[in-house]
């Protein structure tokens, strides 16, 4: 009851500070917070209690995002290079680039981006090789030449390879590699290094590591796991990966909702065993279950692995449990093409973003969206179809991808707040929570209610005002009231 209350006063007295802002909207007060930016399409939906805004835009398909020591924020122009954005922050939400510079202009950057944690290395992928520079964060530029981390890692397809810096292991670096197609048979040779994660000791390197031949394995059989995060208290590795398209088993086509996308566990860096380290987890054969019942002669629940195509005396539903092959600990619906996770600071929530569908007659994805964490682990179980919660969507995914933001990549400021890519507009959004509490300090339901349902700004102004005036649900009448104002001025801006 005591902690209720202080909520519903924080609450109301976040409520009577952006009344405040929304009153003011045309004084001079309020003016430091206009942005002449409008999003290139129909502005976000945002589950009640947080708020986003864009606040970068006309980016060349923006991908990894990273802040530095000194506040920049560093995006990879997907073959253009890394440019450093800084922004004039007035609080809040009311956040306007202020200078941009391009900090490395070589147009094979595609996505990766690191930092390390004194904030003097930079680090970013191509295709084919991990790069690190000598990095100045006063000037935002490069203050050495390149130098070759990891190397010969070219292929065709998916070629982004992602970077991660791990805190519990300091010096390792772990890349994630997908497959060269769809359904990459060479990913069955480990020997390729297709659809693996790896991780390579950085301290007193003396020469470029061979992707192939080099590095800890931490998974193998993972098609295209572009999102990878440590979680933060246990030093678990998570990636989410996107599985193939087009399936299809005993002759029929299941591609509409399966296999499903996965969230998979690859285990510890600090040396610690784990039984899901270096394992398979199924590419090229085996693939996990979204809608079971359109998979024709399986008995496998959510999650479970089956293999696809013509099943035969080599590659069946054995082939694929999870003695042989490594099941992912979450799945996800068909297709939605997750991009990146990240972790929030006390490891309750992973944010997921979801770049959206192609593969699939109604588009589904385009949106962040949030998975509880408990004690290392997600909260739903490995079965589950609803552990992904939606925070910020497209208003009508009937209209994507040509009318919609496309998520990428995912960052943290020093503030706690959520900044997001969209590759597909050349956007920038940041994300908040209405109650003025850091996003990444807590869960999604750590408001006392998790946002099941996700309404557009207009939408939720509607159903809101209904229970505003409920006095049975005063708190979450005010986080509602709260959501309609910013509803509103997102809309407007
Ligand atoms: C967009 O960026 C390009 C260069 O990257 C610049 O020439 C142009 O002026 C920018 N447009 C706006 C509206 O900022
Ligand atoms: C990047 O380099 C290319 C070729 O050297 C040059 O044409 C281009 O203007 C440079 N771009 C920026 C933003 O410096
Ligand atoms: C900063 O960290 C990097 C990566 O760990 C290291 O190579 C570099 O020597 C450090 N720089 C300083 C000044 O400590
Ligand atoms: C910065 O990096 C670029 C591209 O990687 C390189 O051409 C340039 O020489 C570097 N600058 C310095 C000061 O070494
Ligand atoms: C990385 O290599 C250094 C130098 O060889 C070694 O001291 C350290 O233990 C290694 N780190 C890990 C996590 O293996
Ligand atoms: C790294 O190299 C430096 C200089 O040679 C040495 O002093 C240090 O002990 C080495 N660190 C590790 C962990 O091997
Ligand atoms: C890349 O592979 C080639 C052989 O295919 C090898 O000669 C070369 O040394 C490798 N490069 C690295 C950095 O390991
Ligand atoms: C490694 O991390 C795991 C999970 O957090 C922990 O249980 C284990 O004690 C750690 N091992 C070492 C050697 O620190
Ligand atoms: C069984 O199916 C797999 C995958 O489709 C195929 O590679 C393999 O050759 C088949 N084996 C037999 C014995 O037909
Ligand atoms: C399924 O494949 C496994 C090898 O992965 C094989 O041992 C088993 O006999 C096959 N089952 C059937 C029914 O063909
Ligand atoms: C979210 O709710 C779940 C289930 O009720 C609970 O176990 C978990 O601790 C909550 N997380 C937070 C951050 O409140
Ligand atoms: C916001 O943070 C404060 C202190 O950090 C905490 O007491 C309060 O419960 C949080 N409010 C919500 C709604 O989580």
């Amino acid at each position: 009851m005591g902690k209720m209350s202080i909520t519903i006063a924080s609450t109301l007295a976040t409520a009577s500070l952006f009344f405040g802002l929304a009153a003011t909207q045309s004084s001079s007060g309020y003016a430091s917070c206009s942005s002449t930016l409008s999003a290139s399409h129909a502005a976000p939906s945002v589950a009640e209690g947080y708020v986003a805004r864009l606040v970068a835009n006309n980016l060349t398909s923006p991908r990894g995002i990273k802040f530095d020591g000194q506040g920049a924020l560093l995006v990879v122009e997907k073959n253009s290079g890394i440019t450093a954005l800084t922004f004039n922050d007035a609080g809040q939400d009311c956040l306007t680039v202020a200078t941009r510079r391009t900090v490395i202009n070589d147009t094979t950057l595609n996505h990766g981006i690191e930092i390390s944690s004194n904030g003097t290395t930079l680090y970013a992928s191509s295709p084919e090789a991990v790069y690190s520079w000598d990095y100045s964060p006063m000037s935002q530029t490069n203050i050495s030449a390149p130098q070759t981390l990891v190397a010969n890692m070219t292929t065709s397809d998916h070629t982004t390879r992602t970077l991660l810096l791990s805190q519990h292991a300091p010096g390792l670096l772990v890349v994630t590699r997908g497959s060269t197609s769809n359904l990459d048979a060479e990913a069955e040779d480990l020997a390729t290094g297709h659809s693996q994660v790896k991780a390579f000791n950085l301290t007193n390197q003396t020469a470029p590591y061979n992707f192939n031949t080099d590095g800890l394995l931490l998974g193998w059989g993972l098609r295209n796991d572009v999102g990878v995060d440590e979680e933060p208290i246990s030093g678990g590795i998570y990636t989410v990966e996107n599985s193939v398209d087009d399936a299809m088993r005993q002759g029929q086509d299941i591609h509409q909702n399966n296999p499903g996308e996965e969230l998979n566990f690859l285990g510890y860096l600090n040396g610690t065993s784990s039984p899901n380290q270096g394992r398979n987890f199924g590419y090229p054969e085996c693939f996990a279950a979204w809608n079971v019942s359109a998979i024709p002669d399986f008995s496998g629940t959510v999650g479970s692995q089956f293999a696809i195509g013509a099943l035969n005396s080599t590659v069946n539903d054995t082939t694929c449990d999870d003695a042989n092959r490594q099941a992912p600990r979450l799945t996800f619906q068909a297709h939605m093409a997750p991009l990146d996770i990240l972790f929030n600071t006390e490891g309750t929530a992973a944010w997921v973003t979801f770049h959206g569908s192609w593969d699939r007659t109604d588009p589904v994805g385009y949106k962040v969206s949030v998975v509880e964490f408990a004690n290392g682990e997600p909260v739903q179980a490995s079965d589950s179809m609803t552990a992904a919660v939606d925070i910020v969507t497209n208003q009508d995914n009937s209209v994507c991808p040509g009318g919609c933001f496309r998520p990428v990549g995912l960052a943290w400021d020093n503030q706690g707040r959520l900044f997001f890519s969209s590759d597909a507009t050349g956007e920038i959004y940041m994300v908040l929570r209405a109650d003025g509490n850091a996003t990444s300090t807590v869960g999604s339901n750590a408001t006392g209610t998790v946002p099941s349902a996700t309404s557009t700004s207009g939408m939720s102004g509607t159903s809101s005002s209904a229970s505003a005036t409920s006095s049975s649900a005063a708190n979450t009448g005010s986080m509602s009231a709260l959501a309609v104002i910013f509803g509103v001025l997102v809309f407007l801006l």
